[in-house]
């Protein structure tokens, strides 16, 4: 949800804020804009469009400091007038943000009424009229800044530039930013993607603080006391060569080609899962809380867990926070799935979860990011950073480190001996291979994808620890490729949906090999005689998948429907990695 980036040294900061935000533009790309200064004036430049369409535009300018966006909108349509960095009236503070300022309507109406005047609908226009308004009292820039934020409700990063400074000054509340620590030159960035090519070393900001960044130095404090805060910088281990493309076409592609690769990095965080366990298995309630694609690895944790008679709830995030939390006590564990860990709606059902005495634990991918921080207990899948905004990899490392959360409580819980929880561990090992012998098959998938190139509707029908993947394929297929999809408990369909299945409608049937096949092949039955054409995703059927453990199975069911949705939307010219209204990271309610 719009990405920020900020330098400041000795390079041509123009050129480098443009190259960070390229790396930022999974985080919204309807429009971009960039603030620098030279000869002691501010100059902007920005558009509607994507990053690269923008830069080829864009007025350069030769500066030593900048500040640029990347923007998913929310307040006002993607246009030039609206597009970041926002300036006050004498064009002297510019100002970009991620989140949204909730009491920006009263803010607005108090400055129209000094004599404020505004140029765009966006609820950020807000700051740097307010920042105008506090210098005023003489206070200087950091005075200014910092009140200025005070009176800002909702969630926000900012980083705003004074053409009285040659500093950037930075602060957040519920939106990430991150400091990125150069040798004479520092860096500003919504996520690390952003600085990998740049920096290893990086200050994360918690919420509530302020910085001032300069070409030698980086000063955090605290935005209600003033207080210094002493943060030590931490080492990054992602690698520029995992945020390319790799000679794939597509950063989607290329991480449906990792989804082995992430299994293996998931079943190596073993050790810190199987002592989580530990600690889960002690809690008699025990609840799964996620967004979109998170959140069906969520259903399969839940899946896992009552495999063995064990217990627990999977719920939405921005459904718990405002329900089931109510209900959440010292007695609960809260696991929070989330690939980016800055989910608003996930980030906030955590918080609600703490406060109400659960034990709070995190599945997620960006170590550092703002769920880290709240959690008792963090797993890490490990999967490395994840480009495209249509969740691949990062569901396969969850479902991963889920299955095996799972088979440990098992074990605690005295539901599964050590014999089996080994095989069964052994078993997973194997599942990297078979995944890569899927993917091997992608010629396959691409040619009926290019057959069902104009199909208007899709079902897709799975049973028990298949019908996540069910929601995950039809998602999969909506987000990226703008078909209808619904995914139904194959049992469901005929309590109502069986009254769309008719010529020209396609059905993905997963089968895995599992107690409930044969009530599978009944619901293919029932589809068939409806005239649907079925997709049955099983050992033997139109999509083959290698024999696997059914606990296993979501493991590799999942990859086929990845591969369809992927080669669906490139047969219908469409980009898959920037899906139109999205955006990866959805850090607003
Ligand atoms: O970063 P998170 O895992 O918390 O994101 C949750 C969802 O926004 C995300 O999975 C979304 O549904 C994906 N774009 C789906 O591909």
């Amino acid at each position: 949800m719009c990405g920020i980036a900020g330098y400041i040294g000795e390079r041509d900061a123009f050129r480098v804020v443009f190259e960070m935000l390229g790396r930022l533009e999974y985080r919204g790309y309807d429009s971009a804009g960039v603030a620098c200064i030279n000869k002691n004036a501010i100059h902007i430049t920005k558009d509607k469009g994507k990053v690269a369409e923008v830069e080829k535009e864009a007025a350069y300018a030769d500066s030593k400091v900048a500040i640029a966006h990347t923007r998913w909108a929310t307040h006002g349509v993607p246009s030039r007038k609206n597009a970041h960095p926002h300036k006050d009236c004498k064009g002297k503070i510019a100002v970009v943000h991620n989140g949204i300022i909730e009491n920006f309507e009263g803010l607005r109406a108090r400055l129209v009424k000094r004599g404020h005047k505004f140029l765009s609908e966006t609820d950020t226009e807000v700051i740097p009229h307010l920042i105008e308004e506090e210098y005023k009292d003489g206070g200087g820039t950091e005075a200014a800044f910092v009140s200025a934020i005070k009176k800002l409700g909702g969630s926000f990063a900012v980083a705003m530039l004074s053409d009285k400074e040659n500093n950037i000054f930075i602060a957040r509340h519920e939106s990430p930013l991150i400091v990125g620590i150069g040798n004479g030159e520092n860096f500003v960035a919504s996520d690390i993607p952003a600085l990998l090519p740049l920096t290893k070393k990086v200050i994360v900001l918690d919420d509530g603080e302020y910085g001032i960044v300069g070409k030698q130095k980086v000063v955090i404090k605290k935005i209600n006391s003033g207080r210094v805060v002493n943060k030590k910088p931490k080492t990054i281990n992602w690698s520029m060569a995992q945020a390319e493309k790799g000679g794939f076409e597509h950063f989607m592609i290329k991480e449906i080609h990792e989804e082995p690769q992430a299994v293996k990095n998931a079943i190596a965080e073993r050790t810190d899962i199987e002592k989580i366990a530990k600690k889960l298995a002690k809690f008699p309630r025990i609840y799964f809380v996620a967004c979109g694609t998170a959140s069906y690895a969520g259903r399969l944790g839940r899946g896992v867990l009552e495999h063995f008679g064990v217990p627990s709830n999977a719920e939405i995030g921005s459904e718990f926070r405002y329900g089931t939390s109510k209900t959440i006590d010292k007695n609960c564990a809260v696991i929070l799935v989330s690939q980016s860990g800055e989910t608003a709606d996930t980030i906030a059902a955590a918080k609600e979860a703490k406060k109400n005495g659960a034990y709070v634990v995190g599945v997620v991918n960006v170590l550092g990011s703002t769920l880290t921080g709240i959690c008792d207990d963090v797993i890490d899948i490990g999967a490395g950073p994840e480009i495209a905004v249509a969740s691949t990899k990062a569901y396969v490392g969850q479902i991963t480190s889920l299955t095996l959360l799972g088979l440990f409580i098992a074990k605690e819980k005295g539901k599964l001996d050590v014999v089996d929880l080994n095989k069964l561990i052994s078993k997973l090992g194997g599942v990297p291979e078979k995944i890569s012998h899927v993917i091997g098959d992608k010629e396959k998938i691409k040619r009926l994808a290019e057959k069902y190139r104009n199909v208007k509707e899709f079902f897709y029908i799975g049973r028990g620890l298949n019908y996540p993947n069910a929601l995950e394929g039809a998602l999969k297929l909506k987000e990226i490729s703008y078909v209808h999809a619904e995914a139904y408990p194959a049992g469901e369909l005929k309590h109502g949906p069986l009254a769309l299945l008719e010529k020209g409608v396609v059905v993905f049937a997963l089968v895995p090999n599992d107690h409930l096949a044969k009530k599978m092949e009944s619901n293919v039955q029932e589809a068939k005689s409806r005239n649907a054409e079925i997709a049955v995703v099983s050992e033997g059927g139109d999509i083959k998948v290698p024999w696997v453990d059914p606990l296993l199975s979501p493991l590799l069911y999942v990859v086929p429907l990845h591969l369809f949705a992927y080669y669906l939307s490139v047969s219908k010219g469409l980009d898959p990695d920037k899906p139109r209204n999205l955006a990866k990271s959805v850090t607003v309610e």
